[in-house]
């Protein structure tokens, strides 16, 4: 017997990041509209859904129980809004990172949707409360910013706005479990979360190394790259309580006794065996 739909999700923005997602939740068993107002995305979206699926199901990588044509047929646009959110449980933004663009979608979201349906962003760079501060939903409100494409890089940062319900966090992890990603939560919002404060410091020590061929990621995010590294604080002593807690949470993870630190060294090397046969798999081709 088949297995039962576990739900609907509403994608808004169909475009790099919005097609990869609705893969991700139909890898999931998801129901999932795919919401543009440009109908050209949505078509050429849902080609590019369809041939990498099928590419994804011949070489045995294809997330998920349901094979490719059952997953695609869970798949369909929308260019109605009420239309799309009707019934849904979960809804994925994917538009531009424009703030009064996306203000106005959640403003316009807020108006329509129930008590219940949790409102997520993708937003790399804009903080929750630049977004859903004022909405009579707020609590249902919170950042999933995942990496690009997320069918394949799982790691999704959530964060929540302050007025955000522990509920909302809660479900949305369970949720990005359940989907086969990573979620790591964040108990406050940060310029740049955690992954592009990392990022960043490398980019920019990098840029004072050598400089980098970069003129496009430049061209896009410059002007977020200055801000949130004019946020870092100075440097740091690398001592004291802060290295007590994460000295701490370290050993709470992997105790560090020589049975738990072997196992961990071997799933260590598993996993960059696979890198390692993957680079050269990439470069014979
Ligand atoms: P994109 O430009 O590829 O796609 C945006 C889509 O939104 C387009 O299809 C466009 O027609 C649609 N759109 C524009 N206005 C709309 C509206 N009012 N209602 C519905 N759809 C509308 O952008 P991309 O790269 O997919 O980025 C989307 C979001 O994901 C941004 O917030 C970005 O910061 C975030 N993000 C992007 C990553 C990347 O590497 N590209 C990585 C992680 C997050």
């Amino acid at each position: 017997m088949e297995p039962p739909q576990a739900g609907q999700v509403v994608v808004i923005g169909s475009g790099l990041i919005g097609r990869s997602w609705a893969m991700v939740f139909a890898g999931g068993g998801f129901k999932v509209k795919l919401y543009d107002v440009v109908q050209q995305q949505i078509t050429s979206a849902l080609e590019y859904i369809r041939k990498e699926m099928k590419e994804l199901e011949k070489s045995g990588m294809l997330k998920g129980t349901l094979n490719a044509e059952k997953q695609l047929s869970l798949i369909s646009g929308c260019m109605d809004l009420k239309t799309a959110v009707d019934g849904a449980m979960f809804i994925q933004e994917c538009t531009p990172e424009k703030l009064e663009l996306k203000k106005k979608i959640f403003g316009q979201l807020d108006l329509i949707v129930n008590n219940d349906v949790i409102l997520s962003s993708s937003t790399s760079t804009l903080l929750p409360t630049k977004l859903f501060t004022g909405l009579k939903h707020v609590k249902q409100c919170i950042v999933s910013h995942p990496v690009n494409p997320p069918y394949y890089v799982p790691l999704v940062e959530l964060v929540p706005h302050p007025e955000t319900e522990p509920s909302t966090v809660d479900k949305t992890y369970a949720l990005m479990k359940k989907i086969g990603q990573s979620p790591v939560k964040l108990t406050k919002e940060i310029d740049g979360f955690v992954l592009n404060r990392l990022q960043y410091a490398v980019i920019s020590e990098a840029w004072r190394l050598v400089g980098v061929r970069m003129t496009n990621y430049c061209e896009r995010y410059r002007e977020g790259m200055i801000h949130v590294l004019k946020t870092f604080g100075p440097v740091p002593d690398f001592s004291g309580e802060i290295e007590q807690q994460i000295s701490q949470a370290m050993s709470e993870r992997t105790p560090a006794d020589p049975e738990h630190l072997n196992a961990r060294r071997a799933w260590r090397d598993e996993c960059l065996m696979g890198l390692a046969k993957l680079k050269k798999q990439m470069k014979s081709n």
